[in-house]
């Protein structure tokens, strides 16, 4: 920028500068972040937007959303219980999306057509080795899990080359449905909770939804070797999540929740509307606080 244009000054006839809508749809949704995720996201980068969070009731999520784009929103997030749903109403998507088989970013175009995305896998990868160094290539992994949440996340891990992935779930055959949908591009394995038989993991991932009832997967602590790090996609910011406590109490090295996954997917969600990729440790604090 020149001096020139530094010193330029509003005019009075300057307008003040038109924002895009944007929102997070899901059910319920009164708890969600992602409002204050992207403010400061705009705020940061000087885009001018606004982001507001709206529920939608469970029956009629494709007809509200219509609604949401008639009314000249330029893209929403979804989340629970929508994500599979607003997969089905996409006029095309993105190979990641295509991949998990539900999306978490959709994008109306001026042509009138929705675009989706999923930023949830991107979201975990980038939390793990951008903000906590974590190594997965040639590292073993488990996640406990295989529902949406897990196959969201599949493609991207295994992009980044670790030795093997493990699912273990409590109903096996959604592990193995998993498992067999991913081997193409990874060495991925399905099991039961008591067939891990002792080994070691250099990674845990929780992706099961059992925190919601406070509860832990039913997993024996000897999956955890000296080094192991636990993650878990669910956070919490008033207390640390059961899965973490879990894995505290039993000597995990470190002890990750998912607040960092949350920035980081709104980031790469910000990234495919704006062309902007913004800054997000600052957010990740903020949020801590
Ligand atoms: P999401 O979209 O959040 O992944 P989901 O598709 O309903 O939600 O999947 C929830 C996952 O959490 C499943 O893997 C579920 O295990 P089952 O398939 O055996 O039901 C897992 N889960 C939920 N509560 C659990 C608990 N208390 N212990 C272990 N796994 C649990």
């Amino acid at each position: 920028m020149s001096s020139l244009d530094y010193t330029a000054q509003p005019t009075a006839t300057t307008q003040p500068r038109q924002r895009d809508q944007y929102a997070v749809v899901g059910n319920p949704i009164g708890h969600s972040k992602s409002p204050v995720i992207h403010h400061a996201f705009a705020k940061q980068t000087d885009e001018a937007l606004d982001y507001t969070a709206i529920e939608l009731p469970v029956d009629s999520f494709e007809s509200e959303l219509r609604e949401i784009q008639k009314r000249g929103y330029k893209g929403v997030n979804v989340t629970v219980p929508f994500k599979q749903q607003a997969w089905k109403v996409c006029d095309e998507r993105s190979p990641r999306a295509e991949d998990a088989g539900a999306v978490n970013t959709l994008i109306f175009g001026d042509d009138g057509k929705i675009s989706g995305d999923n930023t949830d896998g991107a979201g975990l990868a980038r939390d793990l080795v951008k903000n906590h160094s974590v190594l997965i290539k040639r590292q073993k992994i488990l996640i406990l899990g295989a529902g949406g949440a897990v196959r969201g996340v599949l493609a991207p891990l295994l992009a980044l080359a670790p030795l093997s992935v493990t699912i273990v779930n409590r109903t096996v055959n959604k592990a193995q449905d998993l498992a067999d949908a991913f081997r193409t591009i990874g060495d991925v394995r399905a099991c039961g909770y008591d067939e891990l038989n002792n080994e070691k993991y250099d990674l845990i991932i929780n992706g099961t939804s059992a925190g919601l009832n406070q509860e832990i997967p039913p997993i024996a602590p000897e999956v955890l070797g000296i080094n192991s790090v636990c993650y878990d996609m669910m956070y919490n910011t008033s207390a640390p999540t059961a899965f973490v406590e879990w894995a505290r109490s039993h000597g995990a090295s470190r002890a990750i929740d998912g607040l960092g996954m949350l920035v980081e997917q709104a980031a790469e969600s910000f990234y495919a509307w704006r062309g902007v990729l913004p800054e997000t440790a600052g957010v990740i604090q903020s949020l801590r606080q």
